[in-house]
């Protein structure tokens, strides 16, 4: 009885890790796992250098890196298998000058990235909505 206990506590106790080592991966996945964002992260940053609003930023900056912490990140935020180790978003993006509208110009390059490699709009929604709340870190003008 005694055993019994101790089990049922030790397996009550350990279910809610359990379940969440067990991660949804199906928006992970619908981007075609890392791979995936590798490339969708080549087609962004081609788009953000095309695009008058983002240029400036992104032109001079270091986008080898900014598109290998990209990847991290978002596969991260996806609760795909990796952990993001670049700057904190707040910091980093702080003496940019970013405004809302070049926020925006940005969420647009992705989504066009996103429509050409036929992410589904429903994945494509799951990003954005997770990487919204960034905004109030980003945008400081
Ligand atoms: C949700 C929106 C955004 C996310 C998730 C994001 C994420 C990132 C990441 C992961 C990096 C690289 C971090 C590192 O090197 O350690 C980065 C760098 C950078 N981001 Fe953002 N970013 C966002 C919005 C923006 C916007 C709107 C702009 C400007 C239009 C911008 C401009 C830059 C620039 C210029 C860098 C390079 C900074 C440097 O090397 O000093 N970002 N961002």
């Amino acid at each position: 009885m005694k055993t019994f206990s101790f089990c049922a506590a030790l397996a009550l106790a350990l279910m809610p890790v359990a379940s969440h080592a067990e991660a949804d991966l199906s928006t992970y996945r619908a981007f075609g796992e890392k791979p995936g964002l590798v490339s969708l992260m080549d087609a962004f940053m081609v788009n953000l250098l095309a695009d008058g609003r983002t240029r400036p930023f992104f032109e001079h900056a270091d986008q080898t890196r900014i598109k290998a912490q990209l990847v991290d990140q978002i596969c991260a935020v996806l609760d795909g298998p990796c952990t993001y180790q670049g700057a904190p978003m707040g910091p980093l993006h702080a003496g940019l000058g970013i405004q809302q509208g070049h926020f925006n110009a940005l969420v647009e390059d992705l989504q066009q990235a996103m429509d050409a490699q036929g992410v589904p709009f429903r994945a494509q929604n799951k990003l954005l909505a997770r990487l919204a709340p960034l905004h109030r870190d980003i945008v400081t003008r």
